[in-house]
């Protein structure tokens, strides 16, 4: 008999579901085990929750319906703050046959109006007089529980970073929370269940430990900007106790804590850490700890504003979630002691077995890359990226691990260990949102495995609270240009869906302060930069605005996420500066623009200054999106919209055409990109299209298979190539291995995907260029080409309601598999070639498919492709062909 399994509400991962802000949330389910032919045709919805002490009230719901994702909250009863709830699914087939009840879900919201919020805001007393950067203060509060406890839960949020404790204890596993929004216009709490942590009838302490964090650390290149949203730290956070008699008692920071410095003398995001365990406050967040000078009252800030949204946030909590040990220990040339864990990674170094004498200092550099046999530092510009530890010395072996700082490394420099530095004593710990894998991939190419590999690492890495472009530079900021480009493969590889959706909430709020502009980063950390603060518009950065949702719904045929994002969409369009009444819907040209960024053949300082003009691609971008608005109007209902968005969609092309574009379909800037781009776009009549696509293919064999792309539209020229019937030659630039290619890099070592082509030079030199990093995710946008051609996965409908199978032969590719956690369950597959003659091979492929999406399953058979349509279950086939195409193409040579 069919399951109902994994009961989620809206896109919250299982686990995430404390503290919600949801009042009527969607429900999902997946059915399991579904004997084949099995079809949903109705559910049942249990809702449970307590009206009182003895009360619980049960409520049922059930429709005639094939939905299961997504589905709209069935009761009258809406969630009202700190609501409990526990849902059963069951569902039933035409004849009336009912699955077993689900397990249950639960979810429990969290405080959902600001008069929920008892406490107070406070902050140290020195914080208004220290500019920073500060050392981190500890708040502390001790109080009695007079009876047994029952539940207890801790809401709390801070104006920086915190970690807090109870009773000498951590509470939660979040890093670096409350996370990174933009914080004039929205600030994240987190809601963690602490009832086994508060003692019942006794003395307790709760405390908090904060640092600067974003808020008010130093953040952005150039030397970057401090106190960007606000000039000190502060913390707000009330526990909430029921007592077993079910009385309540809310304990709120306010006038009665008291606060000290702690050890952390140092936390920025960029320069590390700086902890003085000397200087540690023993059982600090414990009770009974008694009184002396180095506590003093905290100061009482004016409530939080009003105009600031105090929410939980989608994006699910930043953690530790990967422990690795060193994979060499290195003697650099210059005498120092370099560890190499093998493998880029975001997040810090913890030190362990630590023994020496009191006030000895250790520090830990951390680097991407070597040079000369040394770490290399000059690619962080101006951030020293290192922690340091000072002993406390008492004879027994000391640990560190920093808290309020991540860095991007592979390579850790450790100056002044005291003793003998043992690999046991170091190991390196990885730090992103927590985000479920949404995808594997892996083919008979080694390298190209290994580049699938780099680029999922690149997105842990960049996807840490906000997606950022880089995790180790001064600079780590929400470009939003990089994350418009790679969202549509970004939601191959991980659930995102929570990180993105939330990301954006920020970036209508600060365009809404540009005016409609959207911003350059997100959340806006140039607002105070006379230069970087660009109310000046510009094309693919700014269309994240529709790029991003549209891609949240394809992968999720969630409507909503459009119409909530829709008044950002129309507000970019309605700024983005052209005529549309006279001459010209494109583009004003006077506006300048960031283009097809950092192609190869661009100067090294000038990035901008790609081979293809960048205007051109911008009217590319605009046509796109003038286009996605039409569609997106029409899901939403719009008419009047739609019809408006495909007039000028077309008047724009028109425009395009006369501009830029011969009759024959050549286009003025004769680059790969271009035609990629075109072609991609949809952006020639048929005819124009071959011409282009042989223009492309010409390009690409002159090139001899080496990208000519950048930012822009390398997430494209690979699919234009496949997409025109060239899918070999796709396959060829896939697959090159000098500079500049993808496997380039992996060649030479790389373990997450570069911001160059050329980050490293084929001497192995660093690139000189001053913007050089090895952890930018947008060249990885190629994921979503090696899913859907190399091994076959196709999305056709959003939300995977209907999909296709069916790789694309050639190359060397002799297998593939690879798997994708669709809203409806896995699909997974994997195909392989076997010779049996000279022309001659067989083919097999499985898949297993979950219930709720139909798969188009393509297979070579003789010299062409059989195609069948299958639904859940397990399928396999086998067929024999003839392979038919040229391997290896063949650049265009000279002719003799
Ligand atoms: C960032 C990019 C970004 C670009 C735009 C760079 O410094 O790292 O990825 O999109 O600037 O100016």
């Amino acid at each position: 008999m069919a399951r109902v399994t994994d009961v989620r509400f809206e896109h919250y991962l299982p686990g995430c579901n404390l503290g919600v802000h949801e009042t009527r949330p969607r429900l999902s389910w997946k059915l399991s085990n579904s004997p084949k032919g099995f079809k949903q045709h109705g559910y049942d919805i249990e809702l449970s929750h307590r009206i009182d002490v003895e009360r619980l009230d049960v409520l049922l719901a059930n429709a005639r319906s094939p939905l299961s994702s997504l589905v709209p909250w069935p009761f009258e009863m809406s969630l009202i703050s700190r609501q409990r709830i526990s849902i059963r699914i069951r569902v039933r087939n035409e004849a009336g046959q009912k699955t077993p009840w689900s397990e249950p879900a639960v979810l429990e919201t969290g405080l959902l109006n600001r008069s929920d919020w008892q406490c107070e805001r406070i902050a140290a007393p020195w914080g208004p007089r220290t500019p920073g950067p500060d050392s981190e203060s500890l708040f502390r509060r001790e109080f009695q529980t007079p009876y047994a406890i029952a539940q207890a839960r801790m809401y709390i949020t801070a104006q920086g970073v915190y970690e807090a404790e109870i009773n000498g204890e951590r509470v939660g596993d979040y890093f670096l929370a409350p996370g990174w929004t933009a914080y004039d216009g929205r600030l994240q709490y987190q809601t963690y269940d602490v009832t086994t942590m508060v003692s019942s009838n006794a003395i307790n302490c709760m405390g908090v430990r904060v640092a600067e964090g974003w808020f008010c650390g130093r953040i952005g290149w150039d030397g970057g900007h401090r106190n960007i949203w606000g000039p000190h730290p502060a913390v707000m956070v009330q526990l909430e106790i029921t007592y077993a008699d079910r009385s309540t008692e809310i304990i709120t920071s306010g006038t009665c804590w008291t606060v000290a410095r702690g050890p952390i003398r140092l936390a920025e995001l960029y320069d590390g850490e700086k902890y003085d365990a000397r200087l540690e406050i023993r059982n600090w967040s414990c009770p009974n700890l008694g009184t002396d000078s180095s506590w003093q009252k905290v100061l009482a800030l004016s409530p939080l504003p009003e105009t600031i949204t105090l929410t939980a946030g989608t994006a699910g909590p930043v953690k530790r979630l990967q422990v690795m040990q060193p994979t060499k220990l290195l003697h650099s040339p210059s005498g120092k002691t370099i560890v190499d864990f093998g493998q880029n990674i975001v997040g810090y170094v913890k030190l362990k077995n630590i023994r020496g004498a009191r006030g000895h200092k250790i520090t830990v550099k951390h680097a991407e890359v070597l040079e000369h046999e040394e770490i290399c530092t000059r690619t962080l510009r101006i951030c020293e990226a290192t922690d340091e530890y000072t002993l406390r010395g008492l004879q027994c072996s000391e640990s560190y691990e920093p808290r309020f700082t991540f860095h991007g490394f592979r390579y850790v420099q450790i100056d002044d260990w005291p003793g003998e530095l043992e690999p046991s004593s170091i190991e390196a710990v990885v730090c992103h949102t927590e985000m479920e894998s949404a995808g594997t991939f892996s083919c008979s190419d080694a390298l190209l495995t290994r580049l699938y590999q780099n680029i999922c690492w690149g997105m842990r890495g960049n996807f840490l609270s906000v997606p950022t472009d880089c995790p180790q530079r001064d600079e780590r900021l929400g470009w939003s240009g990089d994350l418009a480009l790679f969202a549509p493969a970004a939601v191959l590889i991980y659930n995102c869906f929570g990180l993105i959706s939330n990301w954006l909430v920020d970036v209508e709020y600060d365009q809404s302060v540009l005016g409609g502009v959207p911003p350059m980063v997100s959340p806006n950390s140039t607002i105070v930069d006379p230069v970087w603060c660009r109310r000046v518009p510009c094309a693919i950065w700014h269309d994240v605005t529709i790029l991003a949702p549209w891609a949240l719904y394809e992968e999720t045929g969630d409507v909503a996420i459009l119409a909530r994002q829709y008044p950002s969409m129309t507000a970019w369009l309605s700024v983005l500066p052209r005529n549309k009444s006279g001459a010209t819907h494109l583009w004003d040209n006077a506006v300048f623009q960031l283009g097809d960024w950092l192609d190869p053949g661009a100067p090294p300082d000038a990035p901008w200054k790609s081979y293809t003009d960048a205007r051109m691609i911008a009217n590319m971008f605009l046509i796109q999106s003038l286009r996605l608005m039409a569609r997106i109007s029409d899901l939403l209902g719009k008419t009047a919209e739609r019809l408006s968005f495909e007039a000028e969609a077309r008047a724009a092309l028109a425009q395009f055409h006369d501009e830029y574009v011969t009759p024959n379909g050549r286009i003025v800037s004769d680059t790969q990109a271009t035609y990629a781009l075109a072609i991609c776009f949809n952006l020639l009549t048929l005819s124009q299209r071959d011409r282009a696509s042989e223009r492309l293919v010409y390009l690409v064999r002159k090139n001899n298979f080496k990208i000519a792309t950048g930012f822009a539209a390398t997430p494209f020229i690979c699919e234009a190539l496949a997409t025109t019937g060239n899918v070999q030659v796709a396959y060829a630039l896939l697959l090159e291995k000098e500079c500049p290619s993808w496997l380039y890099a992996v060649t030479m070592g790389a373990t997450t995907v570069w911001e160059r082509w050329d980050s490293l030079l084929p001497d192995g030199s660093v690139n000189p260029g001053d913007m050089t990093s090895f952890n930018h995710y947008a060249y990885g946008a190629v994921a979503k080409f090696m899913y859907e051609r190399v091994a076959g996965l196709q999305r056709l409908e959003p939300g995977w309601t209907r999909c296709r199978v069916a790789p694309a032969i050639g190359a060397q590719f002799m297998n593939a598999s690879a798997s994708h956690a669709t809203p409806h369950g896995t699909i997974s597959f994997s195909w392989k070639r076997t010779p049996v003659s000279q022309n001659v091979e067989e083919f097999d492929l499985k898949v297993s498919i979950p219930y709720g999406v139909i798969v188009e399953v393509v297979i070579p058979e003789g010299a062409s492709n059989r195609t069948r349509e299958v639904g859940a279950g397990d399928w396999s086939f086998q067929s024999s062909f003839s392979p038919d195409f040229e391997w290896p193409v063949t650049p265009l040579k000279p002719k003799s």
